[in-house]
């Protein structure tokens, strides 16, 4: 890791044992972030994206009133290099933390997410009911020149439901925070919204 990259752990180290919740530079750096925003749009082209649906399994049902977005998991092994290394950058994340925090986090999970223009994610939290293997939720944001007025924020809320982050899904940015105590939702935008999601989780694989 570089010096850039090192102190980018360590205030997401800080934010998350400090206020649980990290928006700010992203560990992944501007060339793969690029290399990423374009391999995510020849995925979308190529129609390999799917109606992102709620719940896991069997139980997975989707409503397009809750999420309207679409996405495309990553495998753990990938062979394209622009994910191999977005893997592994993720992974020596979770390491990072693991040490610092007692984490605990063993495997990672990451989805590509496309919001197309009008589509939103309305409030949820990213536990699942019966499963708690979730810990850290991660947002990389890939659109490289994101126009404010066209929205697509994400906003953070606490337990009273009271704005805590609203972030811009810019390139470059990256959120980080604790999966079961933060609800929040993506507000619809405008043009074509692209991000990597992605979950350090505890448990077998
Ligand atoms: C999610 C999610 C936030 C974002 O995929 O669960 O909340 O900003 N994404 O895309
Ligand atoms: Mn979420």
């Amino acid at each position: 890791m570089d010096q850039g990259a090192t102190r980018t752990v360590t205030a997401i180290i800080d934010a998350l044992a400090d206020d649980g919740c990290y928006v700010g530079d992203s560990i992944l750096s501007e060339t793969l972030t690029h290399a990423l925003a374009n391999r995510l749009t020849a995925l979308i082209n190529a129609n390999v994206l799917q109606a992102a649906k709620i719940g896991r399994a069997s139980g997975a049902q989707r409503q397009s009133k809750v999420r309207s977005d679409a996405t495309h998991w990553l495998d753990d092994a990938p062979t394209d290099p622009t994910e191999r290394s977005a893997v592994s950058a993720i992974n020596a994340l979770r390491i990072e933390l693991n040490q610092a925090l007692c984490l605990g986090a063993t495997h990672s999970e990451l989805h590509y997410a496309h919001c197309p223009a009008g589509a939103s994610y309305s409030v949820h939290r990213d536990r699942f009911g019966d499963d708690d293997a979730r810990l850290v939720s991660l947002v990389f944001y890939l659109n490289e020149s994101w126009r404010l007025s066209a929205g697509g924020e994400l906003m953070i809320y606490n337990d009273a439901m009271q704005p805590l982050h609203r972030v811009t899904p810019q390139a470059g940015t990256m959120v980080a925070f604790l999966s079961e105590r933060f609800p929040h939702e993506v507000l619809p935008a405008t043009t074509s919204r692209l991000s990597l999601t992605g979950w350090l989780r505890q448990g077998k694989l």
